[in-house]
C-alpha cells in the first residue's frame, strides 16, 4: 500500500486507550482509511472510519478486514472481566497474534501494541507473563514495523469504574514526588498521551522493534508533541 493512502486496522476502538487512538486517527491526514474491528456495534467517527463486528473467536473468517497498512493493538481485559485466566488469554494474547498473522499476510508492515508495564515472559506474576509472552510472539511475526507500549497504570475517564484501579491511581498520584530516576516508568500514564505518541511512532514507523517504556512514552510526547 502506498504512502500517501495508508489504512490503519484498530483492534479495542472502544476501550479507553483505543477510543483516543480512534479519535486521533480520524483527523489524522497521514491515514485516509481508518477500519475498526469489535465485537459490538459503534457508530463510524469520519468518513473514512468504517466500522465491522466480527466474531472474535473466529478471525479467519473476516480475513479480508485485516488488510491494512498499521495494525494498533489496544484489545484487552481483566481476569475479573473475562472469568477465567483461560479467557483472560483468549483476549489478551490469542486475539492480538491472530490479528498480526490475518494483517501481515495481507502486507501490513507495522503493529502497534499496547502492552504493560513489567511485561516479562519469564515473570512469576500470569498477568506480566502473558504480556511478555504477547510481545514475544509478535516479535516472530516479521513485521517490518513493530511498537510495544508498557504504559504504567492507565488513567483517564472510563465507562465503568475499576476501584482497585482508582486506589492505585491515588496511591500514584500521591507517590509521585517519590518516582524518578529508574522508578519515575511507575507514574501513571494519561491514556490520551498514550494513544498520541502510538500514532506519532505510527507516522514514523521505525524500522525493528522497538519497547517504549511509560517514561519513554511520557518523554516522547514531551519532546515531540505540541
Ligand atoms: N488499565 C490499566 O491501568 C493498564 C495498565 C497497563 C496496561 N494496560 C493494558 O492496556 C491495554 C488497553 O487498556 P484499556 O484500559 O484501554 O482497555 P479497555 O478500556 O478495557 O478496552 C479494552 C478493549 O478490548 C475489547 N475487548 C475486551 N474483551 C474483548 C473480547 N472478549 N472480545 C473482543 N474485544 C474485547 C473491548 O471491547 P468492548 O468495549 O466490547 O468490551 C475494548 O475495546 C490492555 O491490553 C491492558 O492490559 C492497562
Amino acid at each position: 500500500m502506498t504512502e500517501h493512502a495508508r489504512t490503519a486496522l484498530l483492534l479495542g476502538s472502544t476501550g479507553l486507550v483505543g477510543g483516543h487512538v480512534l479519535q486521533l486517527l480520524a483527523k489524522d491526514d497521514r491515514w485516509s482509511r481508518v477500519v475498526t474491528l469489535g465485537r459490538r456495534a459503534m457508530e463510524p467517527v469520519a468518513q473514512k472510519h468504517v466500522h465491522h463486528v466480527i466474531d472474535f473467536d473466529n478471525m479467519d473468517g473476516h480475513a479480508e478486514h485485516f488488510a491494512c497498512d498499521d495494525v494498533f493493538c489496544c484489545l484487552g481485559t481483566t481476569i475479573k472481566k473475562a472469568g477465567s485466566k483461560e479467557a483472560f488469554r483468549r483476549v489478551d494474547f490469542d486475539y492480538p497474534v491472530e490479528a498480526a498473522h490475518l494483517a501481515h499476510a495481507q502486507g501490513a508492515a507495522q503493529y502497534l501494541l499496547v502492552s504493560s508495564l513489567g511485561a516479562n515472559s519469564k515473570s512469576r506474576f500470569f498477568y506480566n507473563r502473558l504480556k511478555g509472552e504477547v510481545e514475544q510472539t509478535l516479535r516472530g511475526t516479521g513485521f517490518a514495523s513493530l511498537g510495544i507500549f508498557r504504559p504504567s497504570l492507565l488513567t483517564g475517564d472510563r465507562e465503568e469504574y475499576r476501584r482497585s484501579e482508582a486506589i492505585s491511581a491515588v496511591g500514584l498520584n500521591l507517590a509521585k514526588p517519590l518516582l524518578f530516576g529508574p522508578f519515575r516508568k511507575y507514574r501513571a500514564t494519561p491514556a490520551n498521551t498514550l494513544a498520541r505518541v502510538m500514532v506519532d511512532v505510527a507516522a514514523d514507523s521505525p524500522t525493528g522493534a522497538t519497547v517504549y517504556e511509560a517514561d519513554n512514552i511520557m518523554a516522547r510526547a514531551q519532546e515531540r508533541l505540541p
